[in-house]
């Protein structure tokens, strides 16, 4: 069995130096497949470009959408919101050849394998508090009272949910029943923008932000659904840690501010497996 299962995430593509690193993105065999677990970037054309250089390297490329591809940026020409924008990218992917949350699950037969590869898009629902809160409205004030609120409260739109927890709610009853229809005989890999569990939430330094990155409803998925890796991103904190025996793999790029931080030329492609 040849190739590997790579991915990577938080690309950020609006900035050049991280343009320059995906430029650099390459293929070790022409069998290699790519995840590409969210942030590519926020402007609709930016994130065709992106996705379609990296269809043309990979054999197969899987994409799951993260905040920043599901903000309406006052500098995108393409002014969809919600659903209605997150409905435009999965139907750009499939102009491209890429994989969305919205295909059927493929199986990666190489090295490694056979393992489902699910990519996925969950969305978070404010359950992840922060320290000292109890509901939803305290968690979001101490954020306020911080400083620290995330971007999507002003750009990533619900419509036409009513918020952001409803459309969390949906996507993880569609997701659930999705996973639950993959052949029980196989391992799977699930790769979604924000984590599954809150764990890797507990090192952030504003812990304020932690209601932005997940929900407590997936807490046990990479148990029940036979998860062989969860891949995620989000966090911006490159790292792999363990959880119930099974493999988190946190694949970020991040902004270059980060990545400039820790040194050297950043290589944020990850072998997942293989
Ligand atoms: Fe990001
Ligand atoms: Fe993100």
């Amino acid at each position: 069995m040849t190739g590997a299962l790579y991915a990577v995430s938080d690309l950020h593509v609006s900035y050049a130096e991280n343009r320059a690193v995906v430029d650099g993105l390459r293929p070790e065999t022409a069998d290699d497949w790519l995840i590409v677990a969210g942030d590519v970037g926020e402007v609709f054309a930016d994130i065709e470009r992106t996705l379609r250089l990296l269809r043309d390297r990979f054999a197969r490329v899987v994409w799951a959408p993260g905040n920043h591809e599901l903000w309406t940026h006052p500098n995108d020409p393409v002014t969809l919101r919600g659903v209605a924008r997150y409905d435009a990218l999965v139907a750009m992917c499939r102009e491209l050849g890429v994989l969305t949350p919205e295909d059927d699950y493929p199986v990666w037969r190489g090295a490694g394998g056979p393992v489902t590869v699910a990519p996925l898009f969950l969305l978070y629902d404010y359950s992840f508090r922060a320290p000292g809160t109890t509901t939803k409205e305290e968690s979001l004030r101490a954020a306020y009272d911080a400083g620290v609120v995330c971007t999507d409260e002003m750009l990533l739109h619900p419509d036409p949910y009513p918020d952001r927890e409803s459309w969390c709610a949906a996507r993880l009853e569609q997701t659930r029943l999705r996973l639950e229809a993959t052949d029980p005989a196989l391992p799977t890999v699930l790769a979604s923008h924000w984590p599954l569990v809150r764990q890797p939430t507990e090192v952030l330094w504003f812990p304020e932000f932690a209601q932005w990155c997940g929900t407590d409803r997936t807490a046990d998925w990479h148990v029940r659904h036979r998860a062989a890796v969860a891949v995620y991103g989000h966090l911006h904190i490159p790292r792999t840690t363990h959880y119930d025996g099974v493999r988190f793999e946190e694949v970020s790029l991040g902004y270059p501010r980060e990545w400039r931080r820790r040194g050297g030329e950043p290589a944020p492609m990850k072998r997942i497996l293989g």
